[in-house]
């Protein structure tokens, strides 16, 4: 049999490609190796020296690159696939940091090196706290953390007490059900606090809260209330739901302020005024 194997010799040509002193290609673009010499040929076994393509350092670059893109978008389907347990509030995870406008740098800051530092964080499940007034951007916050974490392959969900309500009650599993959340090594739970104020809903948080801390993983919470109302709540049952949060969650952000949404809706009025009035 004869197989022609010209073509896996050959390393690829681009304009601006040179051969050095050695004999060799070179990239023209990071003036690396396109070839390299082999003492005998690989594909004949021959012991004539061969002249071999290797890929030069911005081709292992993009090569990389390439690997990485891949591997990213296998992960962003299999969390595609993952959120739709039911358990992920939709656009829950809509921000990310480039859409930050630099009002509250510091906070936007620690968010940014909660990130940064996820792993060692992990390690001791430390958690965090958003409160603060509406609109103030603890939603916003919780999310853009969440997307970078994503952008690690971190699995993450964002979630909201109405919602695991709803799904405790509707499912006769629940064990099962708490159990699935630690499938995500980072939980956002959104606006605790808003939920029904009622015997069942505190027993269900608090199972909630305590599955949680029970797998080690961390948690991020958003609230309304005030670090005194986490503090001293008037019910034992909700005294010993924010007793764990508090412990959970280390890290504390408060933001402060008026209500953004406000701001934003001037601003989509004058954009609504120039479309529709011209
Ligand atoms: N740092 C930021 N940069 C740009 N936009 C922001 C920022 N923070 C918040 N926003 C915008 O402001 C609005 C209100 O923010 P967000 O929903 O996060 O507030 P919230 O504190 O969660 O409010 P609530 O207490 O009512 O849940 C949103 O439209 C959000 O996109
Ligand atoms: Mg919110």
């Amino acid at each position: 049999m004869n197989i022609d194997i010209s073509g896996l010799m050959k390393a690829h040509e681009e304009d601006g490609d040179y051969t050095g002193d050695d004999g060799l290609l070179y990239c023209g673009k990071c003036h690396t190796r396109k070839q390299m010499r082999l003492p005998v040929n690989p594909f004949t076994g021959s012991s004539d020296p061969a002249i071999v393509p290797t890929a030069c350092q911005c081709q292992q670059e993009a090569d990389k690159e390439a690997e990485e893109r891949e591997k990213q978008e296998r992960f962003n389907q299999a969390m595609r696939t993952r959120w739709e347990d039911g358990i992920s509030r939709p656009g829950g995870l809509r921000h990310t940091f480039s859409e930050d406008d630099h009002v509250k740098p510091q906070e936007v800051a620690a968010c940014q090196r909660y990130v940064d530092y996820w792993e060692e964080l992990k390690a001791e499940n430390i958690g965090m706290l958003l409160y603060g007034s509406v609109g103030t951007g603890k939603t916003f916050l919780a999310s853009c953390i969440g997307n970078g974490l994503l952008e690690k392959r971190v699995p993450v969900v964002s979630t909201n007490f109405p919602r695991l309500l709803n799904l405790l009650q509707e499912t006769r599993e629940k064990q099962k059900l708490l159990d699935r959340l630690s499938v995500y090594k980072l939980l956002i739970l959104d606006d605790l606090g808003v939920e029904r104020d009622s015997a069942y809903a505190a027993e269900q948080i608090f199972n909630i809260i305590d599955a949680r801390g029970s797998s080690g993983l961390p948690v991020i919470v958003t609230t309304n209330l005030t670090l005194e109302e986490l503090e001293h709540p008037t019910s034992m049952q909700y005294a010993r739901i924010y007793d764990r949060v508090l412990e959970m969650c280390p890290i504390r952000i408060k933001l402060t302020g008026d209500s953004r949404r406000r701001g934003n809706a001037e601003k989509r009025k004058k954009i609504a005024q120039q479309i529709l009035l011209g």
